[in-house]
């Protein structure tokens, strides 16, 4: 798939909690094919500090108004920047980057999407296509407490939502992998958010022998293979999660789980 660098338009910023915002993006001409799991280098203009570009999520690509979403959490001063975005600002991205979420082969098969934190961003997009091939997946979506959860309504519309907040203050209180659907009969999980918590549902998969892919979101500066930064070790050597990532099937990667 091609790679282009896109001056993109600034649709829409819509904070979402004290942290977190989706940006919309348009572009003059269609927006370029993009897979579920892929992402974006975005370019931070106008902060002195802010060298590299930063890797974000493809959050969701609304064909019907030729828009590209990002979900994003502030934590530093790129996303502090990218959260002052004003409608019509022209952002530059480097897109699509990276390799995808596997697509099922059979549509019955019971598909489990597990998020935490703003780790969910890339399941909405992987739910919306999921969907439209026919499949039922479900949404096990965990976060710290009721603030911390966003975008229900719109995985509502692709599938079944159950949600797990560490203080009880929404859904079932614990971890997601405490959650009671996972006493269910699941075929595949797809998971996305913090490293331990992905850790923990590559052990549940494994311990339940069902497949799972993991999208990992390590430091990144390039995003396209050349300076060996984001590698991570997997049972067959070091790779590349820029290129050969950000998705891995967990029996791949070395984790001690
Ligand atoms: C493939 C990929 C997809 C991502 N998707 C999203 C997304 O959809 N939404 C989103 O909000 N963020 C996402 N991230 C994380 C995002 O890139 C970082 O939060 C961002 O680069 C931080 O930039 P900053 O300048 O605001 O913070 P910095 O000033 O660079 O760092 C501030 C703090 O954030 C920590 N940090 C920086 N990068 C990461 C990282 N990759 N993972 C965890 N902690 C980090 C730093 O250690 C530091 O403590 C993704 C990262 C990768 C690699
Ligand atoms: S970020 Fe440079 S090689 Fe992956």
């Amino acid at each position: 798939m091609k790679k282009c660098s896109l001056d993109m338009v600034v649709s829409a910023n819509i904070l979402l909690g004290n942290n977190h915002f989706l940006l919309k993006f348009t572009y003059k001409e269609k927006l370029p094919e993009m897979l579920p799991g892929q992402f974006v280098q975005v370019r931070i203009d106008n902060a002195p500090g802010v060298f590299l570009r930063r890797p974000i999520s493809i959050n969701f690509v609304d064909k019907q108004n030729n828009e590209l979403w990002l979900l994003i959490q502030k934590v530093g001063e790129g996303t502090r920047k990218m959260s002052e975005y004003k409608t019509g600002d022209v952002v530059n991205m480097l897109l699509p980057l990276g390799n995808s979420f596997t697509m099922p082969q059979n549509t019955q098969s019971r598909l489990l999407l597990v998020g935490g934190g703003v780790g969910i961003a890339p399941l909405l997009y992987m739910g919306s296509l999921l969907k439209q091939q026919g499949c039922n997946p479900m949404f096990l979506l965990g976060a710290r407490s009721v603030d911390g959860l966003m975008q229900i309504d719109d995985f509502k519309q692709f599938g079944d939502v159950f949600i797990t907040t560490e203080d009880g203050s929404a859904g079932e209180k614990g971890f997601v992998t405490q959650h009671s659907i996972l006493h269910q009969h699941i075929d595949k999980i797809y998971t996305c958010g913090p490293t331990p918590m992905m850790q923990a549902v590559a052990r549940f998969a494994q311990n339940n022998d069902i497949e799972c892919e993991a999208s990992l979101e390590n430091k990144m500066a390039c995003g396209f293979g050349a300076c060996l930064c984001c590698v991570t070790q997997t049972q067959s050597g070091h790779k590349c999660v820029c290129t050969e990532g950000p998705v891995f099937n967990t029996k791949e990667l070395s984790w001690q789980i």
